[in-house]
């Protein structure tokens, strides 16, 4: 059972994503639990605050050490976390790898960030992992989030149907995955790979994986280390 919980300004972006499909059923089959909390409930005075200027002067608000850490420290009376995770877009690259480790641990916290970004002091004292799903800006964390939630409940171990198939995804083997086909075997014309309807187990392999190579090759080189 893996938990997560997300801190957010904006907790409605976060409803709809594990509510379908996948995560749906990991969810329910209690693989899974997703928890989100609206940091403006530890936001400061009547109008419940959560950011502010930056010292310094300069555009852009940032979002403040207080609620935040409030947050965090009501969140981990009850949980002891195996990683805090800052989505930011300075982070360290996710990648299948990643999702791997992060599928292994039983309790992450993740911070969603907006405005500038969060006070440096929360990211030097309390944060213990920074991850970006890419080289662009996003007006906020939670799409990150989203994202990084699903990539890693998918691989639970009894979340997909088939427990092989997660194994079989691209990049698990720093390989992309080969074509797929389905019925009808012909459409306008257009056949599917012979050796596909064969029904030579051994010979479909070899023409997945050498299909896999080719791909790779051709569309991420960068992906074959030898
Ligand atoms: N927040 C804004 N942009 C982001 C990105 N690329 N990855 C993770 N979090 C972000």
């Amino acid at each position: 059972m893996l938990k997560i919980d997300i801190i957010s300004v904006i907790p409605d972006l976060l409803t709809s994503p594990f509510q379908h499909s996948i995560m749906k059923r990991a969810r329910e089959k209690n693989l899974l639990e997703v928890n989100v909390i609206d940091l403006k409930n530890f936001g400061i005075g009547n109008y419940r605050q959560v950011d502010d200027y930056q010292f310094g002067g300069g555009a852009g608000m940032v979002m403040m050490i207080e609620p935040l850490v409030n947050c965090i420290e009501s969140l981990t009376q009850n949980t002891q976390y195996d990683e805090i995770i800052y989505l930011t877009p300075d982070g360290s690259t996710l990648n299948q790898k990643m999702c791997n480790m992060l599928s292994l641990k039983e309790n992450l916290l993740v911070i969603c960030g907006h405005y500038k970004g969060i006070d440096q002091r929360v990211r030097d004292h309390w944060i213990t992992m920074e991850i970006s799903i890419g080289d662009y800006v996003l007006s906020g964390g939670e799409l990150a989030a989203a994202i990084l939630v699903d990539s890693i409940g998918r691989l639970l171990p009894g979340v997909l149907n088939d427990e092989t198939s997660a194994l079989t995804d691209s990049f698990q083997d720093d390989l992309l995955a080969p074509p797929v086909y389905s019925r009808p075997a012909e459409f306008r014309g257009i056949k599917v790979p012979d050796i596909l309807l064969s029904g030579h187990e051994e010979k479909i392999n070899q023409w997945r994986y050498e299909s896999s190579l080719n791909l790779t090759k051709m569309k991420r080189p960068d992906l074959m280390k030898e």
